[in-house]
């Protein structure tokens, strides 16, 4: 979620908009000795994703990562150096094949433990095994001696790894995580993580995930955390330095940590205590939490956003100077997203709206539930939140892209724009006004369990939807997360949307 002045000032006063916030294919099929799988080719540089083409890479699919970070001294801002052991399946026959790396050097890369060449192009690390690998078969790739410096934040730059006074974090989303360590970084590609943190004596790691062991030698500790659970790159999380974690009581049998900078700890830590009434909650809305664990990361920094690594949510301490009656609906987008993005990961970018739409249709409802949506938004009513919410809905589609296609990424805000948050919700709104509640609240259970630990599509939601409530609502959807127009809204056909006259696509909406 995004914390830039002007949207939050427009949340607490509620004034005007609630917004925080082939052609190798075809010569291939041409080819029999390809067609069968036999004749080993590249794997493309990219998924084809529209919006981040280069993201993730083709001819692979990733199974775990076993990745080890070296911290070597109590600095933040110092160069680390890793290695990690990837454990792929080929999907296709294989003569090389890239990783995602935007980090400073490279050591060494074997593949099936045997030496290989590599080169670097931008973000691609290009590998060339001794010899093909073969369609279908697993095999693993290690890559030494990586070395990768972060950067200060901020609130302009798209993060990654990143420093805070405290030490480092990753904020990888959407296309950064790769700047720290080699990886297929598009959420298409989900994987198992073993993560390994090397620091010195007084700085604390922690990781996505569980805690498996902590040993101590030569002035070093090594920490070392598991995720079972599938899990995209860009939502790793890697918290070195002089933060402490704190245990709260477990919510139906989930552990709760809190990572907070030491010298803020007595201060931050009240502020998150009411995270455990909202993993009760989401999961009397959807059902089980999908992950080992859950808690807050917050660090002394402005990052100008709040999110969802998984099984540890990152904010920033402007988050944490806010209201408790703005913390908390924000605390609950964060956590939702555990289900919708992390546990339900998008099939593209484009499919961000998946992500956020449902993330801020569990924020506004979990104020309203709670009582406090006057205070949160200036409204009291769903009604009175979406209404508002649909008169912007031309006007956010002319300035950045239909729900489900966001026209621009030459800036992360391009891609998690208005119309992918307010305009997902009310998307979503739309269609529990067509299907009714039960029915759409049986759909939101239905697609997080359908696609537990996957990657699914606009399509794929749209086919549940039909599904679950027996209508067919490709036409109604499409028009909703594809239009330029927002439709009519069912059971309220009095709303308007704001027209969009050439004035008003104003550069200046939101800022
Ligand atoms: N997914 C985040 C949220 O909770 C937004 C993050 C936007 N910034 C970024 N670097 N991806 O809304
Ligand atoms: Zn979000």
């Amino acid at each position: 979620m995004r914390s830039d002045r002007g949207n939050l000032t427009s949340r607490l006063v509620a004034a005007g908009s609630a917004v925080l916030l082939g052609l190798a294919g075809a010569a291939i099929a041409a080819d029999p000795a390809s067609a069968s799988g036999h004749h080993p080719t590249p794997g493309s540089a990219g998924l084809g994703d529209r919006l981040y083409p280069l993201l993730g890479n083709g001819g692979y699919d990733v199974q775990n990562y076993d990745l080890s970070v070296f911290y070597p001294k109590k600095d933040p801002a110092q160069q680390v150096r890793g290695n990690v052991t990837i454990t792929a399946v080929a999907t296709q026959s294989l003569s090389r094949f890239d990783l995602d790396f935007g980090g400073d050097g490279v050591g060494k890369v074997t593949v099936n433990g045997r030496p290989a060449a590599f080169s670097r192009s931008g973000d691609e690390l290009i590998i060339t095994p001794q010899r093909p690998l073969d369609n279908h078969r697993r095999f693993t790739v290690t890559v030494s001696g990586f070395t990768a410096t972060p950067i200060s934040p901020n609130a302009n730059s798209p993060a990654g790894f990143v420093t805070t006074p405290d030490g480092t974090i990753m904020a990888g989303q959407p296309d950064q995580s790769h700047q720290l360590f080699p990886s297929n970084d598009h959420p298409r590609d989900l994987a198992t993580y073993t993560i390994t943190m090397t620091a010195p004596v007084g700085w604390t790691a922690t990781a996505n995930g569980q805690p498996i062991r902590t040993t101590q030698r030569g002035g070093y500790v090594t920490s070392t955390y598991r995720e079972f659970h599938p899990m995209a790159a860009e939502l790793i999380q890697l918290a070195v330095g002089d933060f402490v974690t704190v245990n709260r009581a477990p919510v139906n049998g989930i552990p709760i940590r809190d990572v907070v900078p030491r010298r803020l700890a007595d201060k931050l830590l009240p502020e998150a205590a009411d995270e455990r009434n909202e993993v009760a909650w989401m999961e009397s809305k959807v059902g089980r939490y999908p992950f080992e664990r859950y808690g807050s990361l917050v660090i002394d920094g402005d990052l100008g956003f709040a999110l969802e690594t998984q099984t540890l949510s990152l904010y920033d301490t402007t988050w944490f100077s806010l209201p408790t009656v703005i913390l908390n609906p924000v605390l609950t987008h964060e956590l939702a997203h555990q289900w919708f993005g992390d546990s339900v990961a998008p099939w593209v970018w484009s499919d961000v709206w998946q992500n956020e739409g449902h993330a801020t249709w569990y924020e506004v409802l979990y104020a309203y539930e709670t009582g406090t949506l006057k205070e949160y938004a200036g409204v009291t009513t769903l009604d009175d939140y979406y209404k508002r919410a649909y008169a912007n809905g031309d006007r956010w589609r002319a300035r950045y892209g239909p729900v489900a296609y966001p026209l621009r990424s030459d800036s992360i805000w391009d891609v998690f724009n208005p119309n992918v948050y307010d305009g997902g919700a009310l998307a979503l709104f739309a269609l529990r006004q067509k299907i009714g509640v039960r029915d759409f609240e049986r759909l939101e259970r239905a697609w997080v369990a359908k696609y537990r630990g996957r990657s699914a599509s606009t399509q794929d939601f749209i086919a549940l939807a039909s599904r679950v409530s027996g209508q067919d609502l490709r036409s109604f959807l499409n028009d909703w997360l594809y239009g330029s127009k927002t439709p009519p809204m069912p059971g309220h056909p009095d709303w308007t949307t704001t027209a969009v006259s050439s004035s008003a696509v104003a550069p200046a909406l939101h800022r």
